[in-house]
């Protein structure tokens, strides 16, 4: 017998977790620096065209993939066709290997959150978040050193969020959804507030959103707002196909979709708005231009140029600082409860074991990566490598396989959308084929033969080719053999529960 499947307790804690899920880090320091690098103002158009034409579509894809088979990644994309399991693997590799990283970020921010009640950066932010605090080595390569500053912050991390797994769906994720996201939105409010307030934040706000309309003509302008949005919403992880796999049968799937599309991306704009405010201030005092205090990218950003804008501010820096990284460490640490259950949930699949074994074994194990490999002295080369490569060639080449295979292959759209309509509030049409037959895989092809002529080019960040061949390339195609390979190993478990999932599916 196959086992009960967990339930969620209601929509509202559905679509709650989903933003939860979709609202993380890329949101608070990456969107706003993406923005600005693109064009600023013109940015925002490629950016909604992407969440219409890419994001919301595949959300739809993915929450019906989900719904419908009631089955983690792997086996629902196996209730659409045997050797389509693969990609349900491969994703569950990348979420491995993204939440060992993603967790270390929310490690930062907790120390960051104390550092603002003393400003401990100062004077010189950059040089206390590189040598005092990471304590970074001076060339990329293997691990040397331990860095214990990091690896408590980053243990407690996954004791909260092994914690909230533990408990499971109902009691665990939807709860905890339910305090994270109004105390982000409480948070998060009162940070825009304060950071409209300040001196010269209309400067930044020129900044974010005048468009400069040449951009809208450049390729990677709209290669890097496709590329937000799968990020950002978190599509192509598998992520949205586990939750949705937890749903009653006869649950909306196309309106909570929409609302959970449009709430990240609200959330997304109005962190723009709160950023670019702060550094408007921070050029006005400086007396320089903003796109000259924005430091080096997303980590600069947060760590580097924040620090240095909390300590200019004329009152109230500390809380200003306690408000911005407790958002972060708050946002994160539920898109990292997303990413680790899509793991939990193919374990449990395959291997039939109830939750806390299953969370001890699986979460432990991405737990005890996390913290063997990042809090060291090398910690942030081997982050930025595996995020650049398990994001350009993991996340968006599975959604694109995945699409390719779904509409073109296996030619399902039609059947997908039917079983949608069937219990949706907002009927798809022929456009919802369109977009994810056609858009989609010509704009994430256009993407893969972009970002591969840009990486033949140059080697990233200058970075010792030995060291990328491992940390880079070498994790991203680890990823993708890791998929083949548990897809192809026999389980006879999975070969009695394939039968059922398949003729669940299909109904
Ligand atoms: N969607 C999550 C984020 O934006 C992964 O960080």
């Amino acid at each position: 017998m196959p086992h009960e499947r967990e339930q969620w307790a209601t929509r509202a804690g559905f679509i709650l977790a989903a933003i939860g899920s979709a609202i993380g880090l890329g949101n608070i320091w990456r969107f706003p620096y993406v923005a600005y690098e693109h064009g600023g103002g013109a940015f925002l158009l490629p950016y909604l065209i992407a969440l219409l034409t890419a994001g919301i579509p595949l959300l739809i894809l993915e929450y019906t993939i989900g719904r419908r088979s009631r089955r983690s990644p792997p086996y629902a994309y196996r209730a659409l066709a045997r050797p389509a399991e693969t990609i349900g693997w491969w994703q569950v590799a990348i979420c491995f290997v993204i939440a060992t990283y993603y967790a270390v970020i929310i490690a930062w921010a907790v120390r960051y959150t104390g550092f603002s009640f003393g400003q401990d950066w100062q004077p010189d932010p950059e040089a206390f978040l590189i040598q005092d605090f990471l304590q970074r080595a001076d060339e990329p390569g293997m691990v040397s050193s331990y860095v214990a500053g990091v690896a408590w912050p980053l243990i407690a991390v996954w004791a909260v969020t092994l914690g909230v797994l533990a408990l499971g769906i109902r009691r665990g994720i939807e709860r905890a959804n339910k305090i994270f996201i109004p105390l982000l939105a409480l948070l998060f409010g009162i940070l825009v507030v304060q950071a409209l307030t300040l001196e010269g934040a209309s400067l930044g706000l020129d900044a974010f959103f005048t468009p400069d309309w040449d951009a809208i003509t450049r390729g990677s302008v709209w290669v890097a707002a496709y590329g937000q949005i799968f990020f950002s919403l978190s599509v192509g992880f598998g992520i949205m196909i586990t939750y949705a796999s937890y749903l009653g049968r006869r649950a909306d799937l196309t309106g909570s979709a929409m609302v959970a599309g449009f709430a990240n991306s609200s959330f997304e704009i109005l962190a723009g708005i709160g950023v670019f405010a702060a550094l408007g201030f921070m050029a006005t005092a400086a007396g320089v231009g903003v796109g000259d205090v924005l430091g080096e990218g997303g980590i600069g950003l947060a760590f580097i140029a924040f620090p240095q804008i909390i300590s200019s501010m004329p009152a109230a820096g500390s809380l200003f600082g306690v408000l911005f990284f407790g958002a972060l460490v708050i946002a994160g640490v539920s898109s990292l409860i997303s990413i680790v259950q899509v793991v939990i949930s193919a374990v449990q699949d395959r291997t039939g074991w109830p939750r806390v074994p299953s969370v001890l074994v699986v979460g432990g194990a991405i737990a005890l990566a996390s913290i063997l490999l990042f809090p060291t002295t090398e910690g942030l080369y081997i982050l930025d490598a595996a995020d650049h490569f398990v994001n350009q060639y993991g996340i968006a080449m599975a959604a694109l396989v995945a699409v390719i295979v779904i509409a073109w292959v296996l030619r399902r759209l039609p059947t997908l959308r039917d079983h949608a309509n069937e219990t949706s509030a907002v009927r798809l049409d022929r456009w919802w084929l369109i977009t994810l037959g056609l858009i989609t895989p010509l704009v994430l092809g256009w993407m893969m033969v972009d970002s591969v002529r840009e990486e033949l080019a140059a080697r990233y960040e200058g970075y010792p080719l030995g060291f990328l061949l491992i940390a880079g390339w070498g994790v991203a195609a680890g990823v993708l053999v890791v998929g083949v390979v548990l897809a192809a190993l026999p389980s006879r478990r999975v070969e009695r529960l394939t039968s059922v999932v398949e003729s669940e599916g299909r109904r």
